[in-house]
């Protein structure tokens, strides 16, 4: 009898609502058709991995303590979600990807909830996502929101997530099926995301010890902080989390044009009050958007590098990846 399972996890992209997560705020993404396997048997005391992607193979013993130590390091995803379900029996196999590394697709995130999945997490796709939160947390010490593991976890088919991100709620939110979405690397691979984007988040609660919580604040209470970087923070992420609402409305009503143009809307923000997008990424979206067809683009995940996502007519553009709204995680065998 033939004993190997596979699970698959998803990567995601965000539509709109950046930077917003962790502040309890709305984001907009969707689980893609792009994502991680994990072929494997059971293997007694231990993670024994390789990877498509990674010419060295990841061997750790359970139970892990410390994931942040160990090398290779795209070995520290699998192992923290190891050190947060505290396993004892592991894995051993082999890690196959078509999503690209370092492009903002969460292909970290699918490769922790793929972990979760063979080994043998069986939670709703909120508490998965909440464990592989705190592996990523553990693997990197980047203190993440829950938006790219809940994506990968919970993807609908044909839809994307509204997630209420302080209740974990998620609506799936039906695409309209002649729209396309296309991913576009910019040819920078993401720098500095870990050290930065602890900053913005420290910023952010720095505005909410000002004017409270930045989820419940009026759309102009940005105005009674004085620090002038730290109101721009708190208007990005006041003004983004009525977009994502907006961009909902806009979409459901098959209305491509306002969805675009809040994109745009979004993305200057995050250029501008957020400070997380950079000239390749701002050159990459102003070119879009001369392109006929492409009704808005924006960049997609953390900033720094990375990928911009457009919403475009079928056949408007020939690059990037065209990616399909998918169902989340599951175990195939
Ligand atoms: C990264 C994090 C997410 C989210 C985005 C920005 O992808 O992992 O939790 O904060 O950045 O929206």
């Amino acid at each position: 009898m033939d004993e190997t399972s596979i699970v698959w996890a998803p990567g995601r992209v965000n539509l709109i609502g950046e930077h917003t997560d962790y502040t309890g705020g709305y984001v907009l993404p969707m689980a893609i058709d792009l994502g991680i396997t994990i072929t494997f048997t059971e293997s007694d005391g231990r993670l024994d991995l390789t990877s498509s992607i990674e010419s060295e193979r990841f061997i750790c013993d359970l139970p892990v303590s410390d994931p942040r130590s160990l090398l290779p390091s795209w070995g520290r995803y699998p192992a923290g979600v190891a050190a947060v379900l505290g396993s004892t029996t592991g894995l051993a196999g082999r890690v196959d990807s078509t999503l690209p590394a370092g492009a903002g697709l969460s292909s970290s995130a699918a490769l922790e909830v793929a972990t979760a999945l063979a080994l043998g997490c069986e939670g709703t796709p909120a508490e998965i996502a909440r464990i592989c939160r705190a592996a990523e947390t553990s693997a990197t010490g980047v203190p993440c929101g829950i938006m790219d593991q809940l994506a990968s976890a919970g993807g609908v088919d044909g839809h994307a997530l509204l997630i209420d991100c302080r209740s974990e709620s998620v609506t799936a939110i039906e695409l309209p099926s002649e729209v396309r979405i296309v991913v576009i690397h910019s040819g920078q691979t993401r720098t500095l995301v870990g050290s930065e984007y602890a900053e913005r988040r420290a910023q952010c609660e720095m505005a909410e010890s000002l004017i409270g919580a930045l989820r419940d604040a009026a759309p102009d209470a940005w105005r009674g902080i004085e620090d002038p970087m730290v109101a721009r923070r708190a208007r990005h992420v006041l003004s983004e989390n009525h977009r994502v609402i907006d961009f909902v409305a806009a979409i459901s009503a098959g209305d491509l044009v306002a969805a675009g143009r809040l994109m745009v809307e979004s993305h200057r923000s995050l250029r501008d009050d957020f400070e997380v997008s950079t000239d390749r990424l701002d050159g990459l979206v102003a070119r879009l958007l001369t392109t006929p067809g492409v009704h808005g683009a924006r960049l997609t995940g953390a900033g720094f590098g990375g990928c911009v996502v457009a919403l475009a007519e079928p056949n408007a553009l020939d690059e990037g990846w065209d990616v399909r709204p998918s169902a989340g995680a599951r175990r195939v065998r």
